[in-house]
């Protein structure tokens, strides 16, 4: 199949095309690198030692996007393509609801144009809000806390109804949970732009002395020790996720979610412990105050994915810790 990822070049969308290729899928990239950068095209490549087209291309530019979609011929498209950060959508929700809605319209609109029926979306356990009882299951109720969240819960609602007025459009909503690590090469992994907002990438430039010391935002909630608890995935696991995904709408129509996770919850102490024993370093923390839309505990029930897509999480947390330390330390190179 030849399959267009939308912002491709980013943390789960290069690890994804990496999967795609050893597959043996085409792929085109399209990003307009506005939170990846350029160099991870050419390391794609590397690791995957195929070749594959790139388009500089912002998807909330209608004309661009039918552009690309009138050159190639497309089967499907994995949509990556959106701002992530929770707390800035708080700052900025006119851009996070304009660039990650329109997007997704923009590449809706192509795909019917010109015939492009399977789509897989890049959606986020941020739709539950604040879990009532975990572990989440996909039929519990959904409802968000930011404009970040909203923006998923919208694109998955609009997904649906393409999927109702367009019967033979396949939609696959894959619903991540706390991705992290990085592909065993140490040629791709996370890699934000300035200082890191989530959990492992901060406690990695802690560990390599970039930063002073991690802050631990409470260790005040309902949970084993106090500190947040999360379902951390091995970036691989999810990509290969995306795979079983395209596999499985190119067989079905309609809309389904799935949420990809491990269905285990580690607390942040866990994984500072976890991070320290497997690299053998020091991350020096301090507990503050707790951080505003944090929730206490957030993890998955995951066993919709095994029995339907056939996909279960593999890597453990040694290997999440490993891999991210790998990344972390080749990123300074
Ligand atoms: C994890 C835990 C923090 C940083 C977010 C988005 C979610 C998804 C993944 C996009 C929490 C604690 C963190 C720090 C800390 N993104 N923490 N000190 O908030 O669970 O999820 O990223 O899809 O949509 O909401 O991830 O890594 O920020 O936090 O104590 O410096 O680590 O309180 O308990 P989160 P996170």
């Amino acid at each position: 199949m030849k399959i267009l990822l939308t912002g491709g070049a980013g943390y789960i969308g290069s690890h994804t095309a990496v999967e795609l290729l050893a597959a043996g899928h085409d792929i085109v990239i399209g990003d307009n690198f506005s939170n990846s950068k350029k160099d991870v095209i050419d390391r794609i490549k590397q690791i995957a030692k195929r070749d594959f087209k790139l388009y500089e291309i912002d998807f909330a530019d209608a004309k661009a996007t039918d552009e690309l979609f009138a050159k190639e011929d497309l089967d499907a498209v994995i949509h990556f393509a959106g701002y992530k950060a929770v707390g800035e959508s708080c700052k900025m929700p006119i851009e996070y609801y304009r660039n990650n809605i329109d997007s997704t319209l923009n590449v809706l609109s192509s795909m019917r144009k010109y015939g492009v029926k399977n789509i897989v979306f890049s959606s986020s356990a941020t739709v539950y809000g604040v879990p009532k009882q975990v572990p989440l299951k996909e039929d519990m109720p959904t409802s968000c806390t930011n404009p970040y969240g909203w923006t998923k819960y919208m694109n998955e609602q609009i997904l649906r109804d393409t999927a109702t007025a367009e019967p033979d459009f396949s939609v696959v909503l894959l619903r991540y949970f706390n991705p992290i690590g990085a592909h065993e090469s140490g040629l791709i992994g996370e890699n934000p732009n300035g200082v890191p907002n989530n959990l492992m990438p901060y406690i990695a430039k802690v560990a390599t002395g970039e930063l002073p010391k991690l802050n631990i935002f409470g260790n005040d909630y309902a949970t084993k020790d106090g500190t947040g608890v999360r379902d951390y995935i091995h970036v691989v696991d999810l990509a290969k996720g995306h795979l079983k995904a395209i596999e499985y709408s190119c067989k079905n129509k309609g809309a389904e979610v799935f949420n990809l996770g491990t269905g285990v919850g580690y607390s942040v102490l866990d994984i500072v412990h976890a991070f320290e024993e497997a690299n053998n370093v020091k991350v020096p923390y301090a507990i503050v105050d707790r951080r505003p839309g944090d929730v206490a505990e957030c993890y998955s029930d995951a066993s919709k994915a095994h029995k339907i897509l056939g996909w279960t999480a593999e890597k453990n947390m040694v290997q999440m810790c490993r891999d991210s330390w790998n990344w972390q330390q080749n990123i300074k190179l």
